[in-house]
């Protein structure tokens, strides 16, 4: 297989990308891996991931280098935040508010030792911060009606100036119509933010955005 960089961390074979598995033979969600001159690689399956939905559907530019800190809040069971591990020897900071899902976290967060698993609330970002050392960017999939100010309210407090936000439009609104959600999401959010690239995910994820963006000031 014929690998190529899309961004540092991030590989392309064809229609697949993939990311180096900082945790070889540890498989996260069922991924398929492959090696490649004994390396190990997970495919970054883009109907599980909204980022890796936004890589494939074009985004231009990726927040997260190879030693960024990562606060990620709506971690879940740690699917997309597993390959961000991968991605950055950083810390990834997960904040997931059910318990039920923080238990498949713990288990992913045991063996990526990278990814520190924080049961909270996104929408209270103090009550956290004696666990957040320090971070650069910050990916947003709480799929909440209050999505831009728990964004905005974290990227304050933290003093983050990158960010990723996935968009569910009918978590905010489900008798408007999708595309008049997204209007007014981004009218609120680029208040505080620049927008940087907005993708629609489709295929991937129906009537979902995924935005890029820079704070204005913070
Ligand atoms: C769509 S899922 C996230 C999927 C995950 N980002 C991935 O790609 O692997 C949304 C998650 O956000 C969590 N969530 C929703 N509101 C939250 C809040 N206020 N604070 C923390 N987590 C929240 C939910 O429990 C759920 O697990």
């Amino acid at each position: 297989m014929s690998m190529r960089h899309v961004f540092p961390g991030v590989y392309r074979s064809g229609s697949e990308i993939a990311t180096l598995n900082s945790t070889p033979g540890y498989r996260v969600y069922g991924e398929k891996v492959f090696k490649d001159k004994n390396k190990e690689y997970r495919i970054w399956d883009p109907f599980r991931s909204k980022v890796a939905a936004a890589i494939l559907k074009g985004l231009k530019d990726f927040p997260v280098t190879p030693d960024s800190n990562v606060l990620y809040l709506g971690a879940s069971s740690g699917t997309t935040a597993s390959h961000i591990a991968d991605v950055t020897s950083g810390q990834v900071y997960c904040v997931e508010f059910s318990s039920t899902m923080m238990r498949d976290l713990m288990l992913v967060c045991d063996r990526k030792k990278n990814m520190v698993p924080i049961l909270g609330d996104a929408r209270h970002p103090w009550e956290y911060d004696s666990l957040v050392a320090k971070a650069d960017v910050l990916i947003q999939d709480v799929a909440q009606p209050d999505q831009a100010s728990i964004l905005s309210s974290n990227a304050e407090y933290y003093g983050i100036k990158k960010a990723l936000l996935s968009i569910k439009a009918r978590s905010i609104n489900s008798i408007k119509s999708p595309k008049e959600v997204f209007e007014e999401e981004l009218k609120k959010i680029s208040e505080k933010f620049k927008i940087m690239q907005k993708l629609d995910l489709m295929p991937y994820d129906e009537d979902h955005m995924l935005v890029n963006l820079e704070a204005k000031s913070v």
